[in-house]
């Protein structure tokens, strides 16, 4: 079931409750997420001596067709704080883009880059909930004819509408609108690219942007999402996980039946699909996008290579100790760490079988499913299917994961609008937003040499971006959209140096103005 998770939503550092949560927490591997960041002190009291609860839930009427007002209103949710606000004070607004928002409320306090904006520059502060993720959805389910009204375009105009239009529900909270009042956009990761996709699509709506790990470029095969990993993980891990791929690859090409099942049975997963296998594979290989530099020693990732590399006591060097090692012992730490945690009680089919189109992975159309919206956008729109590698790149995971499969995925998902395999329109998402190609004032992108996503960023080998003073790109040494938490920039020199060229940048443009 979880398959999803290899490519089109690949990564999600959440770690979703109730009956499904491995089946999702498996599904949502792979998805662009900012971190989370949960409230420090609900109650705060601002300059103007409102004391104000910032974990309160507000709802906007917004509009659920951009593109057709007889539609109708569905209510939106978003979190505010005036804490830092005075009379003058630009508004700095953020969505989490592809989750349910609330757990998020911390992007409005001095913990985060945009409680930080607010703060220098005597800013209000709003999170609101992107459509069609978590409690805020036009259509109250996620069938297949609902989810027409999920687009990039109609969430850009959903950020346009709320800043020109919201009471914000606070004293002088009328008197805040866009654009007579400065609006800052901020986001990370998909929400990143949002940031810049609404400035360059609409000229003008808000003043100045922020866009951390921002996904600028839809790509339809993104092998390079595993490229910073496979560059920065030791060499030995490295090493070994290759050998571990190719075996397998190599079998299936082959058909080598004894080799595929010597493999499959080190992971007691003798009953899948060789594709199904090769996804499964895939997990300890995401983890990497968990990683913070704050979040110190003892990660999944490296409890992974440890697993891998130390043998009684001992550490391979860069090459590693050779396949037949590196099968047995993967084998046995997924059996003992990750089997339990990721598939419960259910058969490795139900984990990670894809064949059965009448799964409840498929088929459940509830709201809150963030699985389910995010890969409706991955499947029509910006692809970034997490796939092994053309031959001649080193290959971290198999190269069974191709957009055939992913492309099958949507099918199985979403029959009645993807009747055939065919590629997401990354082409126009590319020319209406203009990708790699953007050029807007007073957007500041941030990016991580080591962030999972960054083949997709600005910063991305292939990216003709350069950076300019009206359009800085900051690159730090971080992980995925690690610049949005002050924590990191406390650990890491270059994290601090990045938040603190993007905080000069904002405040001089605000000066400016
Ligand atoms: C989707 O849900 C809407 C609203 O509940 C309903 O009118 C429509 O028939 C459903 N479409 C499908 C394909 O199930
Ligand atoms: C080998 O693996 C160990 C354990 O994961 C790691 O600490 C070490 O840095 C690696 N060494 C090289 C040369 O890759
Ligand atoms: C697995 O099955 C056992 C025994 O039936 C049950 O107690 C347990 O709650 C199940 N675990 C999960 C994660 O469903």
């Amino acid at each position: 079931m979880a398959p999803w998770l290899s490519r089109a939503l690949a990564a999600l550092p959440i770690l979703a409750s109730g009956a499904h949560a491995l089946i999702e927490s498996v599904a949502m591997r792979g998805v662009p997420l900012m971190p989370k960041v949960p409230l420090k002190n609900s109650a705060v009291h601002s300059p103007n001596g409102d004391v104000f609860d910032l974990s309160t839930v507000y709802y906007f009427d917004q509009q659920v067709d951009h593109n057709d007002a007889s539609k109708g209103t569905f209510q939106q949710r978003y979190w505010t704080s005036n804490q830092y606000y005075q009379t003058g004070g630009p508004v700095v607004l953020m969505t989490p883009g592809e989750a349910n928002a609330d757990g998020y409320q911390g992007y409005l306090e001095d913990g985060t880059i945009t409680g930080v904006i607010a703060q220098q520059n005597n800013g209000a502060g709003v999170i609101i909930e992107h459509r069609f993720f978590g409690l805020s959805n036009p259509i109250d389910n996620l069938n297949d004819s609902s989810l027409a009204l999920l687009t990039i375009d109609q969430a850009v105009n959903d950020l346009v509408y709320f800043s020109q239009n919201v009471v914000l529900p606070w004293t002088g909270g009328d008197q805040v609108k866009a654009p007579q009042t400065p609006w800052i956009l901020v986001g990370g990761s998909y929400s990143g690219a949002l940031t810049a996709w609404t400035m360059v699509n609409k000229p003008g709506a808000f003043f100045a942007g922020w866009a951390s790990s921002a996904v600028v470029e839809a790509i339809t095969d993104f092998w390079g999402y595993f490229a910073p990993i496979q560059e920065n993980m030791p060499a030995n891990c490295s090493a070994d996980v290759q050998a571990v791929i190719s075996y397998l690859d190599d079998a299936h090409d082959n058909n080598n039946a004894a080799n595929l099942a010597n493999i499959k049975n080190a992971f007691n997963l003798g009953s899948l699909a060789d594709v199904d296998f090769a996804s499964s594979l895939m997990s300890p290989i995401y983890s990497w996008q968990d990683l913070q530099p704050s979040s110190g020693a003892g990660q999944p990732f490296f409890q992974f290579c440890d697993a891998l590399e130390v043998k009684d006591g001992q550490s391979a060097d860069a090459n590693g100790w050779g396949v037949d090692n590196a099968i047995a012992a993967w084998g046995k730490y997924y059996q003992s760490q990750q089997q339990g945690p990721l598939c419960g009680n259910a058969s490795a089919e139900e984990c990670f079988g894809t064949a059965d189109k009448t799964q409840q992975f498929f088929t459940d159309v509830d709201v809150d499913n963030a699985g389910r919206s995010w890969s409706w956008m991955v499947c029509n729109e910006v692809g970034w299917y997490q796939d092994g590698p053309p031959s001649g790149q080193p290959a971290i995971v198999s190269r069974m994961i191709n957009t055939q499969y992913s492309e099958g995925l949507c099918t199985s998902m979403f029959p009645t609008v993807f009747t055939s395999e065919r590629d997401p329109a990354v082409d126009k998402t590319d020319s209406t937003y203009q990708g790699w190609n953007l050029q807007v004032d007073n957007l500041f992108f941030a990016t991580g040499k080591s962030d999972p996503w960054r083949e997709a960023t600005v910063s991305a080998s292939t990216s003709p971006a350069k950076t300019s003073d009206n359009m800085p790109i900051a690159e730090g040494d971080g992980f995925h959209c690690s610049d949005l938490t002050m924590d990191s920039g406390s650990v890491d020199q270059t994290i601090n140096a990045v938040q603190t060229q993007g905080l000069a940048a904002i405040k001089a443009w605000l000066a400016a103005k």
